[in-house]
């Protein structure tokens, strides 16, 4: 097409072909048959379609917006950034402020000691480069045979090669001919679904991290490097941990020198009530990976943190091989990260972490009051994270066929009435905004429990239940 006829194509949505993005985590068919809903631009809690339609963001886009849309103070901070060095790189001895300023506050507010920090762009690139560091370290400690890597079912950690073979979600796997060698997954946490009769949750506990005590000798401790995992389950469908849980697990990590690799992508800062999830658990993780809520999701960064015995064997073997040999154009990137730091000024100053408790409990036992629901199984969550588990029969905890997409319908419900929420599988999640108010919560619950009754008349009329 010449560039005469290109622009004489009116500049309107409405002459474009809606279907031509290759959507991700999408029902294609449906996709293409239905295209997307085209969001033109948000404020606070809420978002507004192209028809000027309001929803609240009920998931903070994929859990990431944390201080809601149209912060001021972060369009102001990418803006001067911009303005002042758009863009730089860390390689070969060179570096900015931004990058300097946001590892030092990292480091400082790290849950337990750590030394440096590596920056990248996404969930998957922080996962994918804490595998490498991890091989990195057990080959310059002259262990060039511990390189297996522990995930969990159910847990997600991103979709690239390597994350996503550590994500342990057969959809992020089938045809993808992942996962690769060298990746393992051990059991989901989830007691709900997986505790046996009569199993207590510490039990329940005690028996996981007696498999995975299994699997480790099984392999041979020598081959097994590290283990991955999110404090609180995400993607999974919101899988908090047993009572218990992460201090059996960490005693056989310890027992056979496993590193311990914390996805902080979700919960950290403040999702949970906490500023890390490793906070609300007693984590003493050697690496811990972040992003979204490290710039409010406003633009792409994710970071690495690593303890000094990791940092050691960095330099060690970068003095023998002339270079560390790994890195990102973008790594570090000046306008992110000065997003990033105002991000995390922000957080202090609204005292987040505070706000989040206060409101946990109305998003908390608000779910919890749906528990009744006939198409309830369980509701769970954390701070400002939940899930309810949408079932066909509660008593025998049974889920719908996967082809009756109850997930998708009642989201679509929820849709409908002016709440985006997520469902993942049949769990229905809900993470607004840090920033959400007491009535809006009550309005995402308001919207949840009337999508719940329509879902029932659903599955009755169609003879599902
Ligand atoms: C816990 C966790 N880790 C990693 C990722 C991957 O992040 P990204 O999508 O930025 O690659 C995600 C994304 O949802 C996540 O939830």
């Amino acid at each position: 097409m010449a560039l005469s006829d290109l622009l004489a194509v009116p500049n309107s949505l409405e002459s474009r072909d809606r279907r031509s993005v290759l959507h991700p985590m999408t029902d294609l068919v449906r996709h293409d048959r239905e295209g997307p809903l085209v969001i033109d631009h948000g404020e606070g809690v809420r978002v507004y379609d192209d028809t000027g339609r309001a929803y609240i963001e009920g998931v903070s886009g994929l859990w990431s917006i944390s201080l809601g849309f149209g912060q001021e103070r972060l369009v102001k901070a990418a803006a001067e950034q911009m303005a002042k060095l758009s863009s730089y790189h860390m390689f070969r001895f060179k570096s900015h402020e931004p990058g300097i300023e946001l590892a030092e506050k990292l480091l400082a507010l790290a849950p337990s000691p750590m030394s440096k920090v590596f920056f990248a762009n996404s969930g998957s690139e922080a996962a994918d480069s804490a595998m490498k560091l991890v091989w990195y370290y057990n080959n310059a400690i002259g262990r060039p045979e511990k390189k297996k890597i522990i995930g969990r079912i159910g847990g997600y950690h991103g979709v690239t090669i390597a994350s996503g073979s550590l994500t342990g979600l057969a959809r992020n796997h089938t045809d993808f001919d992942l996962p690769i060698a060298r990746v393992l997954h051990t059991d989901c946490p989830h007691f709900w679904r997986y505790g046996l009769p009569g199993e207590s949750e510490e039990a329940f506990a005690t028996r996981l991290a007696d498999n995975l005590e299994k699997m480790i000798l099984a392999e041979g401790p020598e081959t097994v490097a590290a283990f991955f995992a999110e404090p609180v389950m995400g993607s999974g469908g919101v899988i908090v941990p047993p009572a218990t849980y992460f201090d059996k697990i960490q005693a056989v990590l310890k027992k056979y020198d496993v590193l311990f690799v914390v996805d902080e992508v979700i919960c950290g800062f403040g999702r949970l009530g906490d500023l890390f999830g490793c906070n609300t658990f007693n984590l003493k993780p050697d690496i811990m990976t972040m992003a979204k809520g490290l710039s409010s999701g406003y633009l792409p960064i994710s970071a690495v943190m690593i303890s000094e015995p990791i940092w050691q064997a960095c330099l060690s073997e970068s003095s023998k091989i002339g270079v560390f040999g790994h890195g990102f154009t973008y790594s570090g990137h000046p306008v992110c990260a000065a997003v990033a730091l105002e991000t995390l000024a922000i957080y202090e100053d609204l005292d987040i972490v505070a706000r989040v408790r206060r409101m946990a409990p109305v998003l908390q036992d608000g779910m919890a009051a749906l528990a009744d629901h006939p198409l309830v199984g369980e509701t769970r969550g954390l701070g400002l994270v939940g899930a309810l588990e949408i079932v066909k029969d509660k008593a025998k905890k049974e889920s719908f066929p996967p082809a009756a997409n109850i997930g998708l319908y009642i989201e679509r419900r929820c849709q409908e009435h002016g709440v985006i929420l997520r469902a993942l599988g049949d769990a229905l999640t809900i993470a607004p905004p840090l920033i959400v108010e007491k009535a809006d919560i009550h309005e995402i619950l308001r919207v949840v429990a009337v999508a719940l009754d329509e879902t029932l008349d659903h599955v009755r009329r169609e003879g599902l239940m």
